[in-house]
Parts: C-alpha cells; sequence; structure tokens
C-alpha cells in the first residue's frame, strides 16, 4: 500500500485526485494547507508528498523547505500552472522530486507517481547486509551465509563506514542494486537521498542532462531549465547503475564531479558544486573496455576505490537452499498464505544448475513453480524446463488453460527484464521470428503443419518466412 499526501488549497484538485487514485493500492490522504500538510504528516507518514506551490498561508516552497528540514527522505513533487516553472526550478534546487505543470496529464501523472515511490521504497527499506533469516522482519535482507557473500558483507561493511566511491561488479541478477542500497542504509549519509540512475536505460542523448540538468535552450526541446539528479541529491548518494555504458562525454563530466564536486548544466557555464557521494555498479568487464579505450582509465581508477565483486550464484551453491527459503517465505507472504516447501530432489536440481540469470532468475524460477505447484509443495516437475532439463515438447501442457496462460506471461515478462536491458530486443519481431523457425524445425519444415500449429494461415507463415529473411528448406508436403 503506498501513502500519498496530497497538499493543495483547491477542493476541485483534490477531489480530482481521490478520483484518479481511487484504487486499492494507493492510501490519498489531503490538506488543504502547508500547515495542515504538516501537522498530518507524522501521523499518517506518507511516502511521497504532492504539492501546489501557490496556496494561501505557507506557500508551497516555504512547506517545502520545512518538510526537507525535518525529513530530507521524504519525496515530494509540486505542482505548478504553466509560466511560473522559475519557481519549480527553485523547488528542485530545494530538494523537490520533480514537478508537475497543471493542467494535469493523468498519464504522466502515474507514471512519475510510480517512480517516485520506487525512490522512496529504494531509500526508505532498509536492506540490511547480514543474513537475517531467523529474525521477524528478514524479508529485506541480502540472503548469504556463503565464504563469498561473507566476504561481500565485510567489504559492504567497510566501504559503509567511509565516504568512498564504491564499484560494484558482477552477473545479471546478483544483487549489485541490493548491495547499493545496503551500503546507502548503513553510510553517514543514510538519512539523506538516494537517487539510482540507470546510465543503460536513458538514452545518450538525455543521460547528461538527467545527471547534471541543462539550461534553458541548451539543446532543441529545452525549453525551460532542468535540474539534474546531482544537483537534487546534494548531501546524498547517487547511485549508477550500468556505468559501463556512458558516452566519452558524460565520463568526463562525472570524472570532474568525483574530483572537485563541481559540474556545469548542459549548456551553462557556471560551475556548481555538490557533496554528493557515488556508488557505481556494472555487469560488464570495466578493465577491457579500459584497454579498448572506450572507459577513460582515470574514471576507472576513480570509481574503483573500492571493488565489490558479487558472486555469480552457481560459485556459492550453498546459499541456494537458505535463498530458496526465502523467496517462497516472500512470495508466500505476497499472497497472504503459508510459504510452499520444496521436494528435497527439486532442491538438488536447483543446486546444480548453471544460472546464467544468478538470483533473479531463482526467484523467477520459483514465482514460476509456486503457480504451476498443485499442492503445497513444489516438486522437480514444476521447475521450469530449462532447469529440470525436460525437453520443452513435454512440457506443453496437455490442457491448455491457466497453467499454459501463466506458463506465456510468465516467458512474457522474462523477455520484457531483457528487453530491458538490451535495448536493441524487439520482443515482439524476436519471439515471432523465433516461433516461425522452431515451429517449421518441429514439423520438419512442413508449412501447412507449421502453419497449423502456429495457429495462422499458409499465406501468412510465407510471408513470416520471408519477412525475417528465414532460408530453409521448404519441402512442400
Ligand atoms: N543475496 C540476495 N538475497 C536476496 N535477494 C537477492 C539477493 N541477490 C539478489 N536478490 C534479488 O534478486 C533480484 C536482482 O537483484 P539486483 O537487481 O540487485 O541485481 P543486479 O546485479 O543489479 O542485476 P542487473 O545487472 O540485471 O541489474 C532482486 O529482486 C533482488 O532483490
Ligand atoms: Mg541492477
Amino acid at each position: 500500500m503506498n501513502k500519498l499526501l496530497l497538499i493543495d488549497d483547491e477542493e476541485d484538485v483534490r477531489y480530482s485526485f481521490q478520483r484518479i487514485f481511487d484504487s486499492p493500492e494507493v492510501e490519498l490522504a489531503t490538506a488543504s494547507s502547508g500547515e495542515e500538510g504538516l501537522k498530518l504528516i507524522p501521523k499518517f507518514k506518507p511516502d511521497l508528498v504532492l504539492m501546489d506551490v501557490r496556496m494561501g498561508g505557507m506557500n508551497g516552497l516555504e512547506t517545502l523547505r520545512k518538510i526537507r528540514a525535518s525529513d530530507p527522505k521524504l519525496l515530494v513533487i509540486l505542482m505548478t500552472a504553466y509560466g511560473t516553472t522559475q519557481t519549480a526550478i527553485e523547488a528542485m534546487k530545494l530538494g523537490a522530486y520533480d514537478y508537475l505543470l497543471k493542467p494535469f496529464d493523468a498519464v504522466k501523472i502515474k507514471d512519475l507517481i510510480a517512480n517516485a515511490l520506487k525512490a522512496a521504497r529504494d531509500m526508505k527499506q532498509v536492506v540490511s547486509y547480514q543474513p537475517l533469516l531467523e529474525s521477524e522482519d528478514y524479508e529485506l535482507g541480502i540472503v548469504g551465509r556463503s565464504e563469498a557473500m561473507q566476504q561481500v558483507f565485510k567489504l559492504i561493511g567497510q566501504v559503509a563506514a567511509s565516504d568512498a566511491t564504491a564499484l560494484i561488479t558482477g552477473e545479471s541478477g546478483t544483487g549489485k542494486e541490493l548491495a547499493a542500497r545496503a551500503i546507502y542504509h548503513h553510510s553517514n549519509r543514510s538519512r539523506q537521498s538516494f537517487l539510482a540512475v540507470n546510465c543503460a536505460a536513458i538514452p545518450e542523448q538525455l543521460l547528461e542532462s538527467e545527471l547534471f540538468g541543462h539550461e534553458r535552450g541548451a539543446f532543441t526541446g529545452a525549453t525551460n531549465q532542468r535540474i539534474g539528479k546531482f544537483e537534487q541529491c546534494d548531501k546524498g548518494t547517487i547511485f549508477l547503475d550500468e556505468i559501463g555504458d556512458m558516452t566519452p562525454a558524460t565520463q568526463t563530466k562525472i570524472l570532474r564531479v568525483l574530483q572537485s564536486g563541481t559540474f556545469e548544466r548542459v549548456g551553462g557555464n557556471q560551475p556548481i558544486q555538490v557533496d554528493v557521494r557515488v556508488i557505481a555498479a556494472t555487469n560488464k568487464h570495466l578493465e577491457q573496455a579500459v584497454a579498448a579505450k572506450q572507459f577513460r582509465e582515470d574514471l576507472f581508477y576513480r570509481v574503483n576505490v573500492v571493488r565489490i565483486p558479487m558472486p555469480p550464484l552457481r560459485e556459492r551453491a550453498d546459499d541456494i537452499p537458505l535463498l530458496v527459503n526465502y523467496f517462497l517465505e516472500k512470495i508466500g507472504r505476497e499472497q497472504g498464505h503459508a510459504p510452499k516447501s520444496v521436494a528435497a530432489s527439486a532442491i538438488r536440481l536447483l543446486e546444480k544448475y548453471h544460472w546464467p540469470g544468478n538470483v533473479r532468475e531463482l526467484e523467477n524460477a520459483l514465482r514460476r513453480a509456486h503457480v504451476m505447484a498443485k499442492s503445497d509443495a513444489i516438486l522437480l516437475s514444476d521447475l521450469p524446463p530449462e532447469i529440470s532439463g525436460q525437453s520443452p515438447g513435454a512440457t506443453v501442457a496437455p490442457t491448455v488453460g491457466e497453467g499454459a496462460v501463466s506458463d506465456v506471461s510468465a516467458l512474457a515478462r522474462q523477455l520484457f527484464q531483457w528487453a530491458k536491458r538490451d535495448p536493441k530486443l524487439k520482443v515482439i519481431p524476436a519471439v515471432e521470428r523465433e516461433l516461425v523457425i522452431q515451429a517449421l524445425k518441429e514439423t520438419a519444415d512442413n508449412q501447412v503443419a507449421a502453419a497449423k500449429l502456429l495457429g495462422i494461415t499458409r499465406a501468412t507463415l510465407r510471408k513470416r518466412i520471408e519477412k525475417f529473411g528465414i532460408q530453409r528448406e521448404l519441402s512442400v508436403k
């Protein structure tokens, strides 16, 4: 349940927000003045505050200043009318998370709020770096008792106590983001903001402006000044995720911030001074990127002050039973019932598997198995075929029903995960192409049978073969 507090002196606005957020996932409280809002905050404990700038009594900026002084981690989104963006910029400098322009666009509001809530969660959910399996509130720990994880916990503890830049490396899904949050939560800056920026997910041209902001007119489309994450996060911690994916220009700017704490907004020439702690992560081999001149060597040394290598899951198989318990407990809690158990034979198989997607893959596999399991125990046959080693043909559900549909949605979620990591992957064409190839293989290139299997006409199949350039022995039968 997410708690939103709306502070606005106009009843119409409060009413329309009540309509937009009439959902079981959101609890909305409203206040009609800054004073009232400030009184409500300690009682209601919102995850996010939405606030009008222009109000009778204490105005939005003053209220924001007070909120920031008493709780720098509480995120605030300001709402302002067109033409008063200068105030919005002021608000960002005071540490507002973002601002919304009136009149509102409901889709934009929802997106922005979803992002802000994720940032609020990152800051608030304490990630503990000790295995906490026995305790009551163990949900958010980094789980692991293996030698390799003990080493990780030690490093996290050491780097958290200092203000040094840390570089977390490791394969996808090994828990890099979790480790970054654990460092933050145990650092001296834990009462200040934590903002994560995924350098791979933001288009190159926008990343620099996201990090450092821009001046009005800095480039086509820059109609207003914008405050970047470094400025917003002053005194706090910034998490540069996928740091290996930055352009040389952005690398140069990051180097300068790390060396001197200064930068300029894109298109600006006034140096801005900030005090930000940087934690970086990457699944790339940065030494190789340096050798290939894709990553600045001087920047590499600057971020590599403390290196935390996250071990791949296959190298710490002794943690697998522990992780299985942890995730089943978590899934059980989410769904409001007792956790399912796992057959010993299934555990043995999980311990042997090579886990290319690491802990994330394990969690997904368990979620899927949870759906497949017909009783309160997960059996070998409930595990995904790539793990249980069954041929995919054997797992095609004989009855097309819930099972098959949930298989497909698990698959879709997996594909979206990949697509998020690899922007070049176009999900639908990629899947379509693969389906056509597999159908032709399955039917020994019999187009009639393949089309039937795919549920499309033969003419459509032919078009697809041509479109995707699938060259095969086409035996028409
Ligand atoms: N040791 C662990 N204990 C519990 N959960 C973990 C552990 N490691 C990872 N997870 C969970 O696995 C998922 C992936 O972790 P995370 O996002 O931190 O990985 P990552 O290394 O940043 O991956 P990517 O490179 O794909 O971004 C998350 O849901 C995280 O909570
Ligand atoms: Mg990550």
